[in-house]
């Protein structure tokens, strides 16, 4: 396969092919909605904690999402003839990530502007960590923390649309549930594009399971850095009684996402998860319609 046509994605400008069929999973399309960050503001949400939580999670896609594409496409290269469809679905798969991290990238500048500088630190440090992946580890490695990450990710979708409506109610900017929406239903299309990947290059069951496990305890130490530093800020600023109703707001929440993730992921490390299928989360079509439409041109 030449490289040229993944590397046009990278840029996802309009040479990107705009949907294709995943497995037996539906349509997936390429989207570019427009969110801006002019009315962003990191204690977005009422739950401060909860903002936090989410706003932590940004640099992840950010950084990850480069390093996916790079093994994706080292991936595509590597497969033989009889896998031309899935190296269709790596080109889609491509482009979608890349809208994603862009997208992030200005979602973590809108923190470092408003308060929280060393928000760029900790993407550099990942960025860091990620080319180390690239150049010292396997790609077998690499797909399996890569197929990991991806399917832990539907749990997520699953929890953004079915679980926590009354955290998202009321916000005083909707910027980052947005983009968070979006993403999420866009990972949801293209959950078995890792996967198939990795079974089609040899990556088995122990491998993968080896990937989620990693890729699961590696992302969640540095998501909990990045909200440990965010808390830190805002509480630098309360009182000894507030920096109390903060702290029990935080676990609180945090025990909320657990109880809900923990158990969806632990079935996803199944040997007999198959992504392709996994029912839709509840109202995420309507969603991207909804996007589709707002930023329709
Ligand atoms: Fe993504
Ligand atoms: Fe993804």
């Amino acid at each position: 396969m030449s490289n040229d046509g993944p590397r046009k994605l990278e840029t996802c400008d309009d040479t990107c092919p705009d949907t294709a069929i995943i497995g037996r999973a539906k349509a997936v399309k390429l989207r570019r909605p427009k969110f801006d960050f002019k009315t962003f503001t990191p204690h977005w949400a009422r739950n401060r904690e909860f903002a936090q939580a989410l706003n932590a999670g940004s640099p992840i896609p950010t950084c990850i999402e480069p390093y996916l594409n790079q093994v994706m496409r080292r991936a595509a290269d590597t497969l033989g003839p009889a896998y031309s469809r899935l190296r269709q679905d790596i080109t889609l798969f491509i482009g979608q990530e890349t809208a994603h991290y862009q997208m992030h990238a200005r979602y973590d500048e809108a923190m470092a502007t408003n308060g929280y500088p060393r928000v760029r630190e900790f993407a550099a440090q990942m960025k860091a960590t990620y080319q180390r992946f690239l150049t010292a580890k396997s790609l077998k490695f690499n797909l399996a923390y890569c197929a990991g990450f991806e399917t832990f990710s539907q749990a997520y979708a699953y929890y953004f649309y079915e679980a926590i409506d009354d955290l998202f109610a009321g916000a005083d900017d909707t910027t980052a549930a947005k983009v968070w929406h979006w993403h999420l239903a866009e990972e949801f299309e293209h959950r078995s594009v890792c996967h198939e990947a990795a079974k089609a290059l040899h990556c088995g069951y122990a491998a993968r399971l080896y990937g989620l496990v990693y890729a699961f305890f590696h992302l969640s130490v540095q998501t909990k850095r990045i909200l440990h530093y965010l808390l830190e800020v805002d509480r630098a600023r309360m009182s000894a009684q507030e920096i109390a109703d903060s702290r029990r707001s935080e676990r609180r929440y945090q025990r909320r996402a657990s109880l809900y993730l923990l158990p969806r992921i632990l079935r996803m490390a199944l040997p007999f998860y198959d992504p392709r299928r996994q029912r839709t989360p509840r109202g995420l079509d309507a969603y991207l319609q909804r996007i589709e439409q707002e930023f329709a041109s």
